[in-house]
């Protein structure tokens, strides 16, 4: 493991994302939030345009994305929160986002995702959950690069999920082609790609100022359970022994993102995993919390990034 001292905040799973930013003042910033019109992508938008940020919600339905930009103006008198189009499945989309955004970045928040679904391909043949949540936001912030590098100190969170734990990037057949489809497997290899991104793009970017650590919101009803039923969910439940899940609302789920992207005790820390606004401490078999060795293995990390460079050049 890691061997340094796990970061640790006055903050806790019942914190909110008014809480961690309150006193933390953005003006002059710039964000973009991945799937910022719905779920926990909502709340971090919210949050980060209350404390005088510029932001930009990157979604795919453009309604929604109005709908929610209009009502978090109304309740911030912030009137600089935009819309633009984003389909993270799309390389063309992505590449589009890229090309118009101009000028210095210094928050990007990759929030969006899908989960579990059935199984789905991109027009490449890419499983459609690795394509979503992590090749999507890794052409993205490849893409914006630059624009990061100019803001000086740019933060950038990856939403990942304790769903990590059920999966390790399968370099062998990411994308399903010898093994059977199993929608947790691919949900947990995309959001374990999400931890590999923090690790190797920190290393490679420290020296542009820019650091990216990964986090898990918590568990929040949202959209993101559109595809699992709730049989699926007593069975999951059982699985791992709970007997209740503690939903946090989504004003709680945003935290931890919010936290990354803005807390002053996270200055120049990058490629580590939070959950409810602290670093996580190394997963313990049986457990349901904590971070994989292998979502922070170095060699994984520079692996994958390679893989994810060869796959969106082909
Ligand atoms: N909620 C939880 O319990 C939980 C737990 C662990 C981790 N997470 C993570 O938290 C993040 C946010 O999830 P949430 O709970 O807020 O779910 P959500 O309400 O479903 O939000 C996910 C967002 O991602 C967008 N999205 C999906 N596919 C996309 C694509 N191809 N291009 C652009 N946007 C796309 C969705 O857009 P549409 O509305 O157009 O589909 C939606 O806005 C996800 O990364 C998820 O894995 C959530």
């Amino acid at each position: 493991m890691t061997g340094h001292m796990p970061i640790a905040t006055p903050f806790t799973a019942e914190s909110t994302a008014a809480e961690v930013i309150e006193g933390i003042d953005l003006t002059g910033q710039r964000a973009i939030v991945t799937g910022g019109a719905s779920g926990i992508g909502i709340e971090t938008a919210r949050a980060l345009a209350g404390a005088g940020a510029d932001v930009t919600l990157a979604v795919r339905n453009l309604a929604a994305g109005e709908r929610t930009a209009g009502d978090i103006i109304a309740a911030t008198g912030n009137k600089q929160v935009l819309v633009a189009p984003l389909d993270l499945a799309d390389r063309a989309s992505v590449a589009a986002f890229t090309a118009e955004w101009d000028g210095p970045l210094h928050i990007l928040v990759n929030n969006a995702g899908v989960m579990a679904c059935p199984e789905a391909r991109t027009a490449e043949g890419w499983e459609l959950q690795f394509a979503t949540n992590h090749l999507g936001h890794f052409a993205l912030a490849t893409g914006l690069h630059s624009a990061l590098a100019a803001a000086g100190g740019a933060r950038i969170a990856s939403v990942s999920s304790s769903a990590h734990l059920r999966s390790p990037v399968v370099f062998d057949d990411i994308h399903f082609r010898e093994r059977e489809y199993e929608p947790w497997a691919a949900y947990g290899q995309s959001k374990t790609a999400n931890v590999l991104f923090a690790v190797e793009a920190s290393r490679r970017w420290a020296g542009d100022g820019i650091t990216v650590n990964a986090l898990m919101p918590g568990g929040i009803r949202t959209g993101l359970q559109r595809y699992v039923t709730g049989a699926e969910l007593d069975r999951l439940r059982a699985e791992v022994g709970a007997t209740e899940v503690n939903w946090k609302t989504p004003e709680q789920g945003a935290a931890t993102s919010v936290l990354v992207v803005t807390s002053p005790l996270l200055a120049g820390v990058g490629g580590r995993y939070f959950e409810d606004c602290n670093e996580a401490e190394p997963h313990q078999p049986g457990g349901r919390r904590g971070v994989a060795a292998y979502a922070l293995d170095p060699d994984a990390a520079a692996l994958l990034w390679q893989v994810s460079v060869d796959l969106l050049a082909s």
